[in-house]
């Protein structure tokens, strides 16, 4: 799984140095999937079941869209912010990941959301010890974003994830401490706040599958893929 998750990491940063002005969604999705050829690992997000097959290797979601944008003819514009979510089966094993990055300049309410998406990542990844429970990473994350005047979703979550990209236990990005499932030492995770600035009501988009903010505010999505160690949290999705 450390090795899907640093070609994964590989792949999706091949993708990352592509953002600026002008650049099309559907060239980072290419620019992922160039990577993704010459290691010959595939993405679990390739025709993944739903409304119809998932079209693409990886998910681009740009501004009030939260999580599962198609790479399309899209043009990213100046002060845009994109979230790639990305995949790799490596040998029968998923890594999956996601980041959030500005187009060029963006204002500091953006890069505040950024920001505190990103460290809502951070401490979830700090619960991921072994006797603690999925309720208290919900907990945790919800805690901190709430308490910063954002919001969570309550419709998507993280997940177990190993031989399938998604497996049990479900994990929330809000809960109580206690509740849920006891994480044990060898369980692997993504975890994955979502975060919106305006409400946490998310809707979908006519093409069935990009997850968009209802009141069209913007949103920011970050993922890493985690294993619970007696050491502590260790990190899979790295570079
Ligand atoms: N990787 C996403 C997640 O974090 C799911 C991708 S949806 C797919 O759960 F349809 F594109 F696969
Ligand atoms: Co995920």
């Amino acid at each position: 799984m450390r090795e899907a998750g640093r070609i994964n990491a590989e792949a999706l940063d091949a993708a990352v140095v592509l953002i600026k002005p002008g650049v099309t969604t559907a060239e980072l999705n290419a620019a992922f999937e160039a990577v993704q050829k010459r290691y010959k690992v595939f993405s679990p997000f390739k025709n993944y079941p739903g409304p119809y097959p998932y079209p693409a290797s990886i998910c681009t979601s740009v501004n009030d869209e939260l999580v599962h944008g198609i790479p399309s003819k899209r043009k990213l514009e100046e002060g845009d912010i994109i979230s790639i979510d990305a995949g790799t089966v490596y040998e029968g094993f998923v890594g999956d990941m996601a980041v959030t990055v500005a187009v060029g300049e963006v204002s500091p309410a953006t890069q505040r959301l950024l920001k505190i998406t990103k460290r809502a990542l951070e401490i979830a990844i700090a619960q991921m010890v072994p006797g603690n429970s999925t309720g208290d990473v919900g907990y945790a994350v919800q805690t901190y974003v709430e308490s910063q005047g954002l919001f969570i979703t309550r419709t998507y979550t993280g997940h177990g994830v190993g031989r399938e990209m998604h497996e049990g236990p479900q994990v929330p990005n809000y809960g109580k401490p206690g509740r849920g499932m006891k994480l044990r030492e060898g369980m692997t995770i993504a975890l994955e706040p979502m975060v919106l600035m305006g409400t946490p009501n998310t809707t979908v988009k006519p093409d069935q599958w990009t997850v968009a903010s209802a009141d069209g505010s913007l949103t920011a999505h970050f993922e890493h893929t985690v294993a619970i160690t007696a050491d502590g949290p260790q990190i899979l999705t790295l570079l």
